[in-house]
C-alpha cells in the first residue's frame, strides 16, 4: 500500500489510501484529431470535456488538489492557429465555469505566468479564483502559460529581492523556503502524476514539487479518450507502489 509521508491520510471504501494530490499531463489531443482526420483543436475540444469530467470526479472521490497541465510556456511555439483555438477554449471554459460551476464544491486557481495572456482572459481567471476561494473541497489547479524552470526562476528572483531588502538572508535559505515561493505554495507536493499518451517525459511539470511522486505512463490511451476507469487504474497501480522517500 502507498505510503504518505505525512500524517494526512485519506482512506477510500476499499480501504485504498488515496494519493492527496494528483497531477495529469493531459497528453495526446493532437494525435486523437489525427487519427480522426480532425484539426488539432478538435482533439483540445474533447480533451476539455475529459478534463471537465475528470476533475468533477477527482472532487468526488476526496482528492484534496488536482493540477493539470493546460498549457505550458513552452506551447507558445504552437502554429498560431493552435494557440488561438487553445486561447478560445479556455476563455469559453473559464465563462462556463462562472456561469455553471458555482454549485461545485471545488476551488480553481491558475498557476503559472499569466500576463501574457488577454487583459479579458486574465480578468475570467481573476474573477474564477474570487468566485471559487471560499470553496471547501478539491483546489483545482489549472497549469497555464506554466514551466517547472521558469517557476523556480521567479521564485529565486523574489528571494534575491527579499535578501537584498534585508527581510531574509541567505543562510535561511532552507526547501522549504523554496517551496513557499512557488505557485503551489501551502499544498501538498503531488504523490501521483499520471501521463497518458505512451510519452515518458516529465515535459518541465511541477520540477520541484514531483521530486518523490510517483508517475503512472499509460501508453495505450490519449488524453480525450480518458475514462474514469483509466484513473481509477492508475490509483490502483499507485496505491500497489512501496513509497520509500529514500528511505528503506
Ligand atoms: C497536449 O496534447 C495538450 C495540450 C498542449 C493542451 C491541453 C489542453 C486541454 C486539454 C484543454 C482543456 C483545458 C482547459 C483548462 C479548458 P498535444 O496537443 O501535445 O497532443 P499530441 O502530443 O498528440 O500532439
Amino acid at each position: 500500500m502507498a505510503k504518505k509521508k505525512d500524517s494526512t491520510l485519506i482512506v477510500d471504501r476499499a480501504n485504498r489510501i488515496l494519493p492527496e494530490h494528483i497531477g495529469i499531463i493531459m497528453d495526446g489531443n493532437g494525435r486523437w484529431a489525427k487519427k480522426r482526420l480532425l484539426p488539432r483543436p478538435a482533439g483540445h475540444r474533447e480533451g476539455a470535456q475529459t478534463f471537465r469530467k475528470i476533475a468533477r470526479y477527482c472532487n468526488n472521490i476526496g482528492i484534496k488538489v488536482l493540477t493539470v497541465y493546460a498549457f505550458s510556456t513552452e506551447n507558445w511555439k504552437r502554429p498560431a492557429s493552435e494557440v488561438d483555438a487553445l486561447m478560445k477554449l479556455f476563455k469559453e471554459y473559464l465563462q462556463e465555469a462562472l456561469r455553471d460551476f458555482r454549485e461545485e464544491n471545488i476551488r480553481t486557481r491558475f498557476v503559472g505566468d499569466r500576463s501574457p495572456f488577454s487583459a479579458e482572459l486574465q480578468e475570467l481567471m481573476r474573477e474564477t479564483e474570487e468566485l471559487s476561494a471560499d470553496k471547501t473541497g478539491m483546489t483545482l489547479n489549472i497549469a497555464m502559460n506554466y514551466g517547472g524552470r521558469a517557476e523556480l526562476c521567479t521564485a529565486i528572483k523574489q528571494i534575491a529581492a527579499e535578501i537584498k531588502d534585508g527581510k531574509i538572508t541567505s543562510e535561511s535559505i532552507d526547501e522549504k523556503m523554496i517551496s513557499d515561493y512557488l505557485y503551489t505554495a501551502g499544498q501538498p507536493d503531488p504523490d501521483l502524476i499520471i501521463r497518458p499518451s505512451g510519452e515518458y517525459r516529465t515535459s518541465n511539470f511541477l520540477l520541484w514539487q514531483s521530486a518523490y511522486s510517483e508517475y503512472v505512463f499509460m501508453d495505450e490511451i490519449l488524453w480525450p479518450d480518458f475514462t474514469t476507469e483509466n484513473l481509477e487504474e492508475a490509483i490502483d497501480i499507485y496505491c500497489m507502489r512501496n513509497r520509500r522517500f529514500g528511505g528503506v
